[in-house]
Order: C-alpha cells, then structure tokens, then sequence
C-alpha cells in the first residue's frame, strides 16, 4: 500500500489475535524488531482512555512544567506512537522514536503481549492510564465517526455490540485493562485512572513526578494542571490534533477533544444496552481486583 487513501474505512487486521488498524499492521516484524533504551518511559492506554491527556502531563513533568518547552512541537512528534504508520502521510510513529532525543516517551495503544520485548528486557518504566469501560466505548464511538483510519463504526447500537465482544481495533477493553493491570505485579508500571485525574489531577500529578523521580514545587504543580486542563487543551492546536489533514480526522464529524467528562455514557447507553453490559462486564471481570468509577 502507498497511498493515505487506499488505506481509509478498512477492515481491521489481525495481528497475533488482536485486531489492528489495518493500516498499522503492515510489516509487523518492525514492531517486533523495534529497539528501545533503558530511559524510554512507555505510555500504554487502551484507545480513548486519556492517553493525549498523560502524554502532555508527563511532558511537562520532564520539562519541569516549562511551557515554552512543552510548546516546541506537536504532541504525535514530542510522543510518537509507536505502532503507528500511515503510507503518504508523515513520518511513521518509529521513524520518529528514531529521532527524538532521550529520555523518549513512547505512546502505544497495544496489549501487554504485543508490546515490543525490548522494553521489557529494559526494564523500561511505564504508565498505564486506564477509563471506565462504558465512557471508553463513547468516546471510540465518536472516534470512529472522525478518524478515517478505523472501520466506520456504524450506528452507536451497532458499534456497542461490536466493543463487547472486542470487535474494535486493539481488541477486547476488558483483557487490554486486566493484562496490564496484573503485568504491573513483575514490572515498574504506574497504573492511573481517568476518573482519579479528573478528581484530584494535584495528586495523580504527584503519583507521575514521584515514578519518574522528579521533585517539582506546587507552583509548578499548579502551572501543569492549568496548562493540561480539558479548556486548554481543547484549543491548543498542538495537542488537539487539528494539523492532521481531514482526510484522516474529521473533526467536523466529532472533535478528537470531544466532551472530557466522566459519565457521559449516560447521554448514550439505553437501559437494555446498559443492563447488558454490565451482565458482559461483571462476566469479564470477575476475578480481578480491578475497580472503575463510573
Ligand atoms: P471524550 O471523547 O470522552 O471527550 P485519547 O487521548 O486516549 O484518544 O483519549 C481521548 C479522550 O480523552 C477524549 O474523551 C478527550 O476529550 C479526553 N481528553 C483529552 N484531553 C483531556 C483533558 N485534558 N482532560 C480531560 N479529558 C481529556
């Protein structure tokens, strides 16, 4: 494939199981082969779960809440994703790893098996942020109507169907939160919620600088808050994905910075729809100690 185009609204492809953008999932082995150094740190969310959010808060945390600097490129260059590659459009998410200085972050959306073994054998440091399951499915709804990499999604009862049974890209919500959340028992993984952002950013902050020993004072703390809040961050041109080209996001279709409130699921779920997933969702998460607010 050469072009953007040939790759809009396709099937998704799987990849050792797990459904992927087809557009990522070209020349897998790169993934697989992929380098990583001991100072990456690794942000890992399932999509549509606050990863632009962390990324900027993490940013700014290194750049000791330096706005200026925090301002120097766009957030898929400062970030880049590291499965992520789109044929004539740009740099591809690991040509762009290549070139970024250390410490790097990288982002990725995939499950803790598919993520590259470097990293593990690294012992790279990572967070995890992870959201509710029902405002997750809200959110990729919407995403899916904008960004013409996916499948389109269908209709919002259509699209629910497929989410439960883990017919989306990145596959089931339910293994992606449960894997990584035990993985976190082996390996220095910062796991994170939305909802605890949303409520208290001051101490989730705090959670993220003491991980990546940073000691930043409550001016600083303060200026990061501001700055990463949901009304900045929705006009920051930087951040809010607008400089890609339409043909990929769409945003007069839903903006990627699209509500940033938790519960919004209640605008969206019947009561049937809601009544059968929380019979799908109390199968699924059974035995684990996992907790989300709703
Ligand atoms: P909604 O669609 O519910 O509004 P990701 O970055 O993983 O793709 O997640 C996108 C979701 O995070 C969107 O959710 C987006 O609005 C929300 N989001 C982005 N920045 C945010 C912020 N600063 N505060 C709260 N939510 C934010």
């Amino acid at each position: 494939m050469t072009s953007t185009k040939e790759v809009l609204r396709q099937s998704l492809t799987m990849v050792h199981g797990c459904p992927m953008v087809s557009a990522f999932a070209n020349n897998w082995e790169r993934i697989e082969q992929f380098r990583s150094r001991p100072d990456d740190i690794v942000i890992a969310t399932y999509p549509k779960a606050g990863t632009t959010w962390v990324s900027e808060i993490v940013d700014m945390v290194l750049n000791d809440g330096d706005v200026e600097k925090c301002k120097r490129d766009f957030i898929n260059v400062k970030v880049p994703m590291l499965e992520m590659a789109v044929p004539g459009l740009r740099t591809s998410g690991i040509e762009q790893l290549e070139k970024n200085p250390s410490p790097r972050l990288v982002k990725t959306h995939l499950p803790v098996d598919l993520l590259p073994k470097s990293f593990w054998e690294n012992n790279c440091k990572m967070i995890y942020m992870a959201r509710n399951a029902k405002d997750v499915a809200v959110s990729f709804y919407h995403f899916d109507l904008m960004n013409n990499l996916e499948p389109f999604p269908g209709t919002w009862e259509e699209y629910l169907e497929k989410f439960m049974t883990g017919n989306v890209s990145y596959g089931s919500w339910f293994n992606h939160v449960k894997n990584w959340w035990e993985k976190k028992e082996e390996h220095p993984i910062l796991f994170l919620y939305y909802e605890d952002m949303k409520e208290n950013p001051k101490e989730e902050i705090k959670k993220i600088m003491k991980f990546l020993e940073k000691n930043l004072n409550e001016d600083i703390l303060h200026k990061i808050i501001h700055h990463t809040s949901f009304e900045m961050m929705k006009d920051n041109p930087l951040v809010n994905y607008t400089h890609l080209p339409t043909e990929v996001m769409d945003h007069s279709k839903s903006p990627f910075m699209r509500k940033g409130i938790v519960g919004d699921w209640k605008n969206h779920f019947t009561v049937a729809q809601n009544e059968k997933f929380d019979v799908i969702y109390k199968k699924e998460m059974s035995g684990t100690a996992l907790q989300f607010r709703t």
